[in-house]
C-alpha cells in the first residue's frame, strides 16, 4: 500500500504557524473544533462567556500538547468583542460558531427571545467579523461561519433560529464578496443534527428518535463528522473557495421542506 504523502496533507489541510479564534468554544462543536484545529497545527484561542468551561478545555488541549489560550468574549456585547480583538492581536482564522436556539411557534414568540437569537447568531457573527477584519486583512486570513441546515430548510418551532441561520449564509456571501480583494476568504458550514450536550437528551426521547428517522443516514452526526469540511474550508487547500456553504448532514436536507 502507498504511504500517505504527509507533505501533500500538510499543503492541503495543515495549519502550522496559524492563529485561530473560535467563538462558542466552551461547549459542543466549538470545543471539538478547537482540538481539531490544534491537531492540524494551529495555535487556538478559545472564546465564549463561561471562562471556567474555557479554562477546562484549554487544560485538556494542553495535556494533549496543543497550543491554546482563553479569551472571554460575549458576541452580543460590542465592548467585549472590541476588547477581545485588541487583546488577541494577529489572527489568521476566525470561526464564528457561537449560537443559541429558541423553541416556540413564531406567533407565540417573545420579542426578547427573537432578539436574543438574532443578536447572537447573526449580528454576533457580523460584530465579531468586523472587529477582527483588520487582523484578517493583514494576514490574508479566513472566516468560517457555522450556520445550519435550518438556514436552508424549515421546521415548526425553530423559525427564528432558521431565519437567523439563513441570514448568516447570506452574510457569508456578502462578506466574501466585500473581502475578496483583501485576500480574505469567507465560507459557511451548514451542519445537520450533531450530538452535543445541548441536544443529546432530546435525541434519546421518542420525539428525537422520530426526528432522526427523517435523516437519510438514520443517525445523529458527531462533531468529528465536521472535521474534514472545516479543514477543507480553512486550510491552505481551500484558497479558491470563498462564499461557499458546505452542508454536512447525513443527507438530512434532502428530506427537509
Ligand atoms: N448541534 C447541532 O445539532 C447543530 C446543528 C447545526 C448548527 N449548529 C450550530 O453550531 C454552533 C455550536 O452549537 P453546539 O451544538 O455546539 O451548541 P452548544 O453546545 O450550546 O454551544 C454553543 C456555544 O455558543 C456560545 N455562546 C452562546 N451565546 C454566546 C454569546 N452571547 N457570546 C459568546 N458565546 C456564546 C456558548 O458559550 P457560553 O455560553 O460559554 O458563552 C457555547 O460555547 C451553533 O452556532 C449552532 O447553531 C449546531
Amino acid at each position: 500500500m502507498q504511504p500517505i504523502d504527509t507533505d501533500f496533507l500538510a499543503a492541503t489541510f495543515g495549519l502550522g504557524g496559524k492563529r485561530a479564534l473560535i467563538t462558542g468554544a466552551s461547549s459542543g462543536i466549538g470545543a471539538h473544533l478547537a482540538g481539531s484545529l490544534g491537531r492540524a497545527g494551529a495555535e487556538v484561542i478559545l472564546t465564549a462567556r463561561r471562562s471556567d468551561k474555557l479554562d477546562a478545555i484549554r487544560a485538556k488541549l494542553h495535556a494533549q500538547g496543543l497550543s491554546a489560550h482563553v479569551q472571554t468574549l460575549d458576541v452580543t456585547d460590542a465592548a467585549s468583542v472590541d476588547a477581545a480583538a485588541q487583546a488577541v492581536g494577529p489572527l489568521d482564522i476566525l470561526i464564528n460558531n457561537s449560537g443559541v436556539s429558541s423553541e416556540a411557534m413564531l406567533a407565540d414568540m417573545s420579542e426578547r427571545d427573537w432578539d436574543r437569537v438574532f443578536d447572537t447568531n447573526l449580528k454576533g457573527a457580523w460584530r465579531v467579523s468586523r472587529a477582527f477584519a483588520p487582523a484578517l486583512i493583514a494576514s490574508r486570513g479566513v472566516i468560517l461561519n457555522v450556520a445550519s441546515i435550518l438556514g436552508m430548510g424549515v421546521l415548526k418551532t425553530v423559525g427564528a433560529y432558521a431565519a437567523s441561520k439563513a441570514g448568516l449564509i447570506q452574510l457569508t456571501r456578502a462578506m466574501a464578496l466585500e473581502l475578496a480583494q483583501d485576500g480574505v476568504r469567507v465560507n459557511a458550514l451548514a451542519p445537520g443534527y450533531i450530538e452535543t450536550p445541548i441536544n443529546a437528551a432530546f435525541f434519546a426521547t421518542p420525539q428525537g428518535a422520530k426526528m432522526l428517522r427523517g435523516v437519510p443516514q438514520r443517525r445523529l452526526g458527531q462533531p468529528a463528522d465536521l472535521d474534514a469540511a472545516v479543514l477543507a474550508l480553512v486550510g491552505p487547500g481551500g484558497q479558491f473557495t470563498t462564499g461557499a456553504t458546505i452542508v454536512v448532514d447525513g443527507g438530512h436536507t434532502l428530506s427537509l421542506s
